[in-house]
C-alpha cells in the first residue's frame, strides 16, 4: 500500500471513528430529548390532575370573611334522638343498625330556622354553618342522589334550605359542613370508624361522582358562602383527589371560599399536602399568625352534637375564647347542638345572647380588626385598626399594666371603652397603665389606646 493511500484509509477510519463519537453523542441527545419530552408530557399530565389551585379565593374575599370573626356552628341530625356524639357513636355508643334507623324516627317539630338565625345574630355571629352531611352519610337536605335524606325522615322539609333563607332574610353568611368520609356510603371503601380494610365491592371513583354531584346541588341551591370539609383523614382520600375537587368547585363558583380540611395533613396549619383558603384549629385558639387565615371551631359544651346536661362553658371562657382568637388574627366558629325537637337547648341561648350583649358595647375591638401587636396570653390579648390598639384585658394582677414599648408610635391616650381614662407612662422600653381598682368588666374589659400613627403593619410583640 502507497503511503498515500494508507493515508486515505487513516482519513477514511478516523471519519468513521468520528462518525461512530457522533452517532453515540446523537443518540445520547435524541434518547435525552425524548426523555424531556416524556418527562414533560408526564409533568404536564401530572399537572393537569393536580394543577390546583386553578382559580384560588382572593386575598379580598379571605380578608372579607376574617372581618367577620365570630360564626354559629351547628353540629344537627337524627343522632339527637340518642344524645350521643355525631358520626362517631355509631357503631360504638349505639348499634350501627340502630343508628342507621335514627332517621326513620327524626321528626324535629319545633325546628324553627328563623329561631336559630335570631339566636345567631343576637349572638353577634357573622355567619352559620350548618352540618349537611357528617360522617354518618345522612344528608340533611332533599338530595336526589341519595334516599338516605331528611325527606325520607318524618319531618320532610328542607332544613339547610330552610336555614340558608333564613340567613340571607337576616344578613347572616350561609356555610355548609360536608364530610368527605362516609361510613354509610356503599361506595366508600370504609364503613366505619378504625377500619383500615377497604370493602372491595365499593367504588371510590363512583364515590366521587356522588360528592361532585352532591357538592353542585350544595353550590347552585343554596349558594353557601363557605364551605366546610371536614373527614379528609382516612386513606381512600388523596391529594390529587381533593385537589381536582377543589378546582371542581371553584368553576361552580369562583367565589365560595373552602376551609383546608379537603386536602390532606394537619388541619392546624399549610402544607405542601393542603387543599384550601384557611386553617382550622380544632377545640384549642389557634397562635396568632398575621399571614394565614384561620378559624378556630370549638364546641360552647363538650359534645358536637347535643347531649342532655353537657358541660357548658362559662360566659367568661366564651368571651375569652372569642377575644383571645381576635387577638391572634383568627375566627371563631363556635358550635352549638339544637336538640332531637328541634329547638336550641334555652342555656345555651341565654349564653349566646349575653356573648351578643358584650359584643353590643365592644364589638368594636373584634369585628373588623386586626390581631396583635401584642401576642395573647392568660392577661390580655389585644387587636389594633388604624391608629387604635384594644386591649382585651382579662386579668388584674396588680394596680399596672406594663406593655413592651411600640416602636415607632406613641401612644397619645388610653382609656376604657365608653369609659374612664387610664393614665400611661411611656418611657423608650414600656408602656406602663395604671389600672381602676376594679376592671369595668369582670369577663374582659376593653382599653383603647390610641396612637400617633399607624398600628396596622407592627410586627407582632413578643412580651
Ligand atoms: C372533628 C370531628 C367531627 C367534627 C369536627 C368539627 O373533625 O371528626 O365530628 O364535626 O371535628 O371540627
Amino acid at each position: 500500500m502507497n503511503s498515500e493511500r494508507l493515508w486515505d484509509k487513516r482519513i477514511l477510519i478516523s471519519i468513521y471513528n468520528m462518525n461512530l463519537i457522533n452517532r453515540v453523542i446523537m443518540k445520547k441527545l435524541i434518547l435525552g430529548l425524548a426523555a424531556f419530552c416524556l418527562l414533560s408530557v408526564f409533568v404536564r399530565g401530572q399537572s393537569a390532575a393536580t394543577g390546583y389551585p386553578e382559580n384560588k379565593t382572593s386575598k379580598k374575599i379571605l380578608d372579607g370573611f376574617m372581618d367577620l370573626r365570630f360564626g354559629m356552628f351547628i353540629h344537627w341530625g337524627p343522632v339527637s334522638l340518642r344524645g350521643t356524639e355525631i358520626g362517631w357513636s355509631r357503631n360504638s355508643t349505639v348499634a350501627q343498625a340502630d343508628y342507621d334507623s335514627l332517621y326513620k324516627e327524626f321528626d324535629p317539630v319545633l325546628f324553627n330556622s328563623e329561631a336559630w338565625v335570631k339566636t345567631a345574630k343576637d349572638a353577634g355571629m357573622k355567619y352559620l354553618t350548618i352540618i349537611s352531611k357528617h360522617h354518618d352519610g345522612f344528608c340533611m337536605w332533599p338530595t336526589a342522589y341519595t334516599d338516605y335524606n331528611i325527606m325520607h325522615s318524618q319531618y320532610k322539609k328542607d332544613v339547610v334550605g330552610e336555614l340558608a333563607a333564613a340567613c340571607r332574610r337576616n344578613g347572616i353568611k350561609f356555610c355548609i359542613y360536608y364530610s368527605v368520609l362516609d361510613w354509610h356510603h356503599p361506595d366508600y371503601p370504609l364503613h366505619n370508624n378504625g377500619i383500615e380494610t377497604p370493602d372491595p365491592k365499593a367504588n371510590m371513583g363512583k364515590y366521587i361522582v356522588y360528592m361532585k354531584n352532591q357538592l353542585k346541588e350544595l353550590i347552585t341551591r343554596y349558594h353557601p358562602y363557605m364551605l366546610w370539609f371536614d373527614g379528609n383523614w382516612e386513606s381512600p382520600w388523596t391529594y390529587a383527589e381533593a385537589a381536582d375537587m377543589y378546582n371542581y368547585i371553584k368553576k361552580l363558583d369562583p367565589s365560595v371560599i373552602i376551609n383546608n380540611r379537603l386536602g390532606k395533613g394537619s388541619n392546624k396549619e399549610m402544607t405542601a399536602q393542603t387543599v384550601g383558603d384557611y386553617e382550622t384549629p380544632e377545640q384549642e385558639i389557634g397562635a396568632i399568625n398575621m399571614e394565614t387565615p384561620w378559624e378556630t371551631c370549638m364546641t360552647i359544651c363538650t359534645q358536637w352534637a347535643w347531649k342532655p346536661n353537657d358541660q357548658m362553658k362559662s360566659l367568661k371562657e366564651c368571651i375569652r375564647t372569642l377575644a383571645s382568637t381576635a387577638g391572634g388574627n383568627g375566627n371563631l366558629l363556635l358550635n352549638v347542638s339544637p336538640m332531637l325537637d328541634g329547638r336550641m337547648e334555652a342555656r345555651q341561648v341565654k349564653r349566646l345572647k349575653e356573648v351578643g350583649d358584650w359584643l353590643k358595647k365592644n364589638g368594636e375591638a373584634i369585628y373588623n380588626t386586626k390581631g396583635g401587636p401584642f401576642k395573647p396570653d392568660s392577661v390580655y390579648a389585644a387587636t389594633r385598626k388604624g391608629s387604635n390598639i384594644y386591649l382585651l384585658i382579662f386579668r388584674r394582677d396588680n394596680d399596672q399594666l406594663t406593655l413592651p414599648a411600640l416602636r415607632g408610635v406613641k401612644i397619645t391616650d388610653a382609656h376604657f371603652l365608653h369609659g374612664e381614662a387610664v393614665t400611661v407612662m411611656q418611657d423608650g422600653q414600656h408602656s406602663t397603665l395604671r389600672l381602676p381598682e376594679k376592671l369595668p368588666d369582670e369577663n374582659c374589659s376593653v382599653l383603647v389606646l390610641k396612637t400617633n400613627g399607624n398600628v396596622d403593619h407592627i410586627p407582632v410583640i413578643n412580651k
